[in-house]
């Protein structure tokens, strides 16, 4: 027997978003919602996966191709249906069992999807119930003594179907005898006429083949029409993200307002102060505390190390051990060796910096000219006095000082005193004489 494969449907316009993206292009936990079905995708162990995509889709295919590479993609020409989206795919359909996806559906858990997989050795078909606490919009479970016999979509049910609460999350799983002759011979005979992939429930009942239905929660399988929803999934996968990352080991002071992402990677006894945003691709080694109101994404901050209040790290920053970024600091493709530190009110952005360093406050990397972006060296040990320029490239080598507000545009050896500021001059009584100039005539107070 093949192996069974996955379709993913992707391919539907999602006007209710009112969004010039298209809607499996949204995000949440950072990723696009295509990504987190193809997640689950690949965590249930499936190998082949084809997803069907709408016309001129280039920037879907580009998404499903970054997230998986070797997924087949197919393209449904016309909108006209789930079941006509199924069948766009159908060079993908090899005799394997199929498994049935939304690319709308962003929350599902590979067990879940195991489970009806594994259902499907006593059924032809195995379809993914759930109990909404609105049923609106979704297609109605019509059961009868205990058997699914057809799903109905809310625009053709009666107002007996209308009150069923056992709703289609829109997961079916197909037993590769049956799939394709079902799928082919569904019709859209409906309001909408399209053709429905609910339908294959009705022609296998028809034939007597033997359906199942498994149940899900509303969290797990709720799919996103418009916006609202799409901040619902959100709130949904940040509650799934805190747990799982307390359950590693990471401290979230004020859970409720930490913001992760899908990849973000906190190890233990990593302490997360209230009010902390996560982007993309962050991984924060043991002990290290970030504290509130910073943002970080694309960074590496190494164990022990401590991070704002305040602070913005973004991508390239790769921070060591016990690298300490104080509030209002950001780095950007910058490196901190083991020690280094930037306390105050600093921009340090294509740059290294070396074990121990310190980086005073109000400096600033002078690292692009409007043309190109040229890189900063700082040795260990050195020291950057409070407000200077660094202007790249320049190298500031090992143990080397900066003046205070200097702005240095060539190199500076070890150990070395670099000064460039103009000199102090004291000129005496020159301000008791101003203000004797200045109040001349006017009377004593
Ligand atoms: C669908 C189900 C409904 C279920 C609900 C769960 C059908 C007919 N209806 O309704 O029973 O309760 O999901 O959320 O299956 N798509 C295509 N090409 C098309 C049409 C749709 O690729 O021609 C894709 C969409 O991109 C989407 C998915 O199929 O990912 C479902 O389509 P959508 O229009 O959202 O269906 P619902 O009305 O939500
Ligand atoms: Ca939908």
């Amino acid at each position: 027997m093949p192996e069974p494969t996955a379709i993913v449907l992707a391919a539907g316009e999602g006007t209710r978003m009112a969004s010039s993206l298209p809607k499996v292009l949204h995000r949440i936990g950072g990723q696009p919602l295509i990504a987190h079905v193809l997640t689950t995708v690949r965590g249930a162990g499936i190998g082949p996966v084809a997803v069907v995509v709408g016309p001129k889709r280039e920037d879907v295919a580009e998404a499903v191709r970054e997230s998986a590479p070797k997924a087949r993609i197919f393209v449904q020409k016309e909108r006209r249906g789930t079941a006509h989206a199924v069948l766009a795919a159908r060079d993908a359909l090899t005799g394997g069992d199929l498994l049935v996806m939304f690319g709308d559906t962003p929350l599902v858990r590979p067990q879940t999807v195991t489970a009806l997989l594994d259902a499907l050795k006593d059924s032809a078909i195995v379809v993914l119930g759930f109990r909404p606490a609105d049923p609106t919009g979704y297609g109605r479970l019509v059961m009868e003594s205990g058997q699914l016999q057809a799903i109905r979509e809310e625009r053709d049910a009666s107002p007996a179907e209308k009150k069923i609460d056992l709703c289609n999350a829109g997961l079916m799983a197909f037993s590769g005898q049956h799939a394709r002759s079902l799928i082919e011979r569904i019709k859209n005979n409906n309001t909408k006429k399209e053709f429905y992939l609910t339908d294959a429930i009705a022609l296998a009942r028809a034939e007597n083949l033997s359906v199942a239905v498994r149940e899900a929660s509303e969290e797990e399988v709720m799919g996103i029409n418009d916006k609202s929803q799409l901040a619902e999934a959100e709130a949904a996968l940040q509650k799934r993200l805190r747990a799982a990352a307390m359950q590693s080991g990471a401290n979230l002071v004020a859970p409720d307002t930490v913001f992760l992402s899908a990849d973000t990677k906190l190890a233990k006894d990593v302490i997360v102060e209230p009010y902390v945003v996560f982007g993309p691709g962050v991984t924060v080694q043991q002990g290290a505390t970030i504290r509130s109101f910073s943002h970080l994404e694309g960074a590496h901050v190494g164990a022990g190390a401590s991070i704002g209040p305040y602070a913005r790290l973004r991508p390239g920053t790769k921070l060591g051990e016990k690298v300490r970024i104080g509030n209002f600091v950001e780095t950007k493709a910058a490196e901190f060796g083991k020690g280094a530190k930037a306390n105050h009110l600093a921009y340090v952005g294509d740059s290294t910096v070396g074990k121990d360093a310190n980086i005073g406050a109000g400096t600033i990397t002078c690292n692009y000219d409007g043309f190109n972006k040229t890189k900063t060296i700082i040795g260990d040990g050195a020291f950057i006095g409070s407000n200077s320029s660094l202007v790249a490239p320049v190298k500031i080598d090992k143990g080397a000082y900066i003046a205070s507000g200097s702005i240095i545009t060539e190199n500076v050896p070890a150990d070395a005193l670099g000064v460039a500021r103009a000199k102090q001059q004291n000129k005496k009584g020159w301000a008791k004489n101003y203000r004797a100039l200045k109040s001349k005539g006017k009377p004593k107070k």
